[in-house]
């Protein structure tokens, strides 16, 4: 927690270490980028793709911070990578859903950092996605405004491109909220989500996919996207989830389809 605090403190003291990090990853020297792509780095680029800025101060309150370096949770969504790139490299899947059980158990957090710890991944670029309709979190807890999302998207036609925006951070782009839907599990289990899912899934196969989702046990909606995607990364807050809540989550979920579970808000590490 020490090292926790102190990087959020680091990150809080203003814009030049922010500048400092960030520079992993925009902004770099044309030599470093030349070597970077002679090793075979993937570096896609986002300059036709809309912008959005993070804002740092929200970002660090939210603990969304495993883009920069020396993060204390980074190692653990290192694991988390590697152990589901491990699980789906070779099967053709690339969709993620994040879920879990209940509300608040971790959901938005851990897709949010797992989506920019799979962006610093040698040879992976991936997509993060709002799937959570009613809440639509990410650009919340992102800092930036974002008045159209997936439900846009599936409701009123917005244009695609005009929808994946760059936060300024190699290797990622994010479609996320606009206005809370409540008709969701609807739009979710709709053909045109279908749709998309093949189209985003099918369009670079170095990408993956990563649709933060609602909790399993309240409301259909993670029930009605779940048979969408390829795999379940399901959350589990330790401490709080009982073992009956998470078995009768799974009881709901695709087994086939499940790559684990990440048990978050753990005292101590496993
Ligand atoms: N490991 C953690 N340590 C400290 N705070 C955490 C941790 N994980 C989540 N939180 C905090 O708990 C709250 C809920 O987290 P988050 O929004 O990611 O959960 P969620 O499962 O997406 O919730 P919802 O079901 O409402 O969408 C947030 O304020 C988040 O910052
Ligand atoms: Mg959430």
């Amino acid at each position: 927690m020490g090292r926790l605090s102190e990087a959020i403190s680091r990150f809080k003291k203003g814009q030049d270490g922010i500048d400092e990090d960030f520079s992993s990853f925009v902004g770099e020297s044309n030599n470093i980028q030349e070597k970077k792509r002679r090793e075979g780095w993937i570096s896609p680029d986002y300059l036709k793709s809309p912008h959005v800025y993070l804002d740092p101060g929200v970002v660090a309150e939210n603990r969304c911070l495993v883009y920069l370096d020396n993060v204390p949770e980074m190692e653990s969504y290192r694991v988390l990578r590697t152990q589901i790139m491990q699980r789906t490299q070779g099967s053709g899947g690339n969709t993620i859903m994040v879920t879990s059980a209940l509300p608040g158990e971790g959901k938005t957090l851990t897709a949010i950092n797992l989506a920019f710890t799979f962006a610093r991944e040698f040879q992976q670029t991936v997509l993060l996605v709002d799937g959570d309709l009613k809440k639509q979190d990410i650009h919340k807890c992102l800092g930036y405004d974002s008045e159209r999302g997936l439900a846009e998207y599936l409701a009123d036609s917005a244009p695609l491109p005009e929808l994946i925006k760059w936060p300024g951070i190699e290797k990622i782009t994010i479609i996320s909220g606009g206005r809370p839907f409540p008709a969701s599990a609807e739009l979710l289990g709709s053909p045109r989500m279908r749709d998309l899912v093949s189209e985003l899934k099918s369009r670079y196969p170095e990408r993956y996919i990563i649709f933060d989702a609602p909790p399993v046990l309240v409301g259909a909606d993670a029930l009605a996207f779940a048979p969408l995607v390829d795999y379940v990364v399901v959350v589990v807050q330790a401490g709080k989830t009982s073992m009956d809540e998470v078995n009768k989550a799974l009881e709901f979920l695709p087994g086939g389809k499940i790559l684990g579970f990440t048990l978050n808000r753990c005292e101590r590490p496993l």
